[in-house]
């Protein structure tokens, strides 16, 4: 598939997201020679750079945020000469027209051959702001007549803080661009071990039969990282961990491990792209809400101790969040899926637990061992992968000693291939516009419905979150959610 040229405009161009994931991966693509010749990237902000001076700020992020040996001085010259920056000041009419007249006319590289009219170019406008500039950005380039109808928008979560406005912001963006036109992004998406998740699943025939409410006793979601907010405090401090990972990242996990099979995954046909984001949603609409006293109940609001002076403010938001939470339907009646994310925690770890119940008759009652459930680790962090806990017999002779074993498959060794990053994976999905590992308006809109009542009783409730040290699996509260269902987070069992 050839692709045109492609404008890459990036609204928040010198922002942390742009330097640290976008850039890298676009610079990913270079380097295996994937982005459409002729492509030129804008960078847009306030910042008062002129192009070299972008050039220089990327090419330290690249420096700070590429694997080592990945850096070639090729691949770096041609991405770097593919850099523009424009300082906008949002309110000038000036700077809008200066953007206008960059990608209307102002093809300083082309790639020497037939160059398309600037309109026949692919224009992608990333908006990696936050999300109220999003309708404001969209009106003034439709005034312009930049928006084309091969013109693609990707939007950066959160998408509004709330049900209102995300309807608002997603009103706002589709007065200008087509619901085929949005790309909204959620990087989890784009890991492999997730989309591996879709595979491991449907194109196997072993776990289907079991995958249901009559063997899986639950369902363990966890993002635990160990960083802090960092930098990101303005951002975060206004969002909390249930806006900022459970109403996006968390519950499109919860999605694919609970969904039914769809007619086809992946391919460019539209029953393809649809396939999959009609099952997600089926799956958010059958979550039971959770309301009023259920969410004082099944939710666990944590901040640890540090995030204040981290902050340099005290602060009443979340850093934590557990949750348990159920899909009523058919498939998954009575499983409860437990979710769970945190900063500054113990270790960076991303997992998903899908734990079985146990065998129906206990066969080896005089056994000197236990049996432990079976349980499948699809892991996305640190090292990408899946393990299936089984239990085995301890070798000798003798009694029959159980003994837990597991059959392990790191990506790693099993393929030689790199992993690509999420933001290589979905940037070139959105050149060629694949949306199906993007978000549709109703998934998002799905998942704030569900989340917003949590909100709602946290305010109305004026509940404190429960303090925990950095560096731990989060409050003790969240370990009683689990013990009150007789359960345990699974790196207690590890432990
Ligand atoms: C982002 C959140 O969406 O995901 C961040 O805004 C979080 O707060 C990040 O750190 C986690 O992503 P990953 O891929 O590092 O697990």
């Amino acid at each position: 598939l050839v692709l045109p040229p492609c404008d890459f405009t990036v609204f928040g161009g010198t922002g942390d997201l742009a330097l640290r994931k976008l850039l890298p991966g676009l610079y990913e693509q270079e380097r295996r020679r994937q982005l459409p010749a002729g492509t030129r990237i804008v960078g847009v902000s306030r910042s008062e750079l002129d192009d070299t001076g972008y050039r220089d700020l990327v090419t330290q992020a690249l420096f700070d945020h590429v694997a080592e040996d990945h850096l070639e001085a090729g691949a770096l010259h041609r991405l770097t000469s593919r850099l523009r920056h424009l300082t906008l000041d949002a309110h000038s009419p000036e700077d809008w027209d200066r953007l206008h007249g960059i990608l209307k006319s102002d093809l300083v590289i082309t790639t020497g051959t037939d160059t398309p009219a600037p309109d026949d170019r692919n224009r992608v406008f990333y908006l990696a702001v936050a999300s109220d500039l999003f309708g404001p950005i969209c009106d003034r380039l439709d005034d312009l007549g930049l928006v084309t109808p091969q013109c693609r928008v990707v939007l950066e979560k959160p998408i509004g803080s709330d049900l209102t406005s995300s309807r608002r912001v997603n009103d706002a963006v589709g007065r200008v661009f087509e619901e085929r036109q949005i790309f909204r992004i959620d990087h989890y998406l784009g890991k492999e071990s997730v989309q591996n998740l879709l595979v491991t699943r449907f194109a196997n025939v072993f776990l289907e039969p079991i995958w249901n409410s009559r063997w899986v006793d639950h369902v363990q979601i966890t993002v635990a990282e160990t960083l802090g907010v960092g930098d990101r405090g303005d951002y975060y401090d206004r969002a909390g961990a249930l806006r900022d990972m459970v109403q996006n990242h968390l519950l499109q996990l919860l999605c694919l491990v609970a969904m039914e099979p769809p007619t086809h995954v992946g391919g460019a046909a539209e029953a393809s792209e649809d396939a999959v984001r009609d099952e997600k949603l089926k799956v958010l609409r059958a979550l039971a809400p959770l309301t009023g006293r259920e969410v004082d109940r099944n939710t666990v609001r944590g901040q640890y101790t540090s995030y204040g002076a981290e902050l340099g403010h005290p602060s009443t938001t979340e850093t934590f969040v557990a949750l348990r939470a159920e899909v009523q339907n058919w498939r998954w009646a009575g499983v409860p899926f437990y979710l769970r994310t945190g900063k500054r925690m113990a270790r960076q770890e991303s997992t998903i637990e899908v734990v079985f119940k146990e065998p129906p008759h206990a066969m080896f009652p005089h056994s000197d061992g236990v049996t432990t459930p079976n349980r499948l680790t699809i892991r996305m962090q640190p090292d990408e992968g899946m393990q299936l806990h089984l239990t085995a017999k301890h070798p000798g002779p003798g009694g029959i000693r159980l003994h837990p074993a597991s059959l392990d498959l790191t990506y790693e060794d099993a393929f030689e291939e790199r992993s690509p990053e999420p933001y290589e994976r979905l940037l070139m999905d959105v050149m060629r516009g694949i949306p199906t590992l993007f978000m549709r308006r109703d998934e998002v809109e799905a998942a704030w419905g569900w989340v917003e009542p949590i909100l709602a009783q946290w305010q109305d409730t004026a509940l404190e979150p429960v303090r925990y040290h950095p560096g731990t699996h989060g409050p003790a509260a969240a370990a009683r959610l689990l013990a009150r269902d007789r359960r345990f987070w699974q790196e207690n069992a590890d432990a």
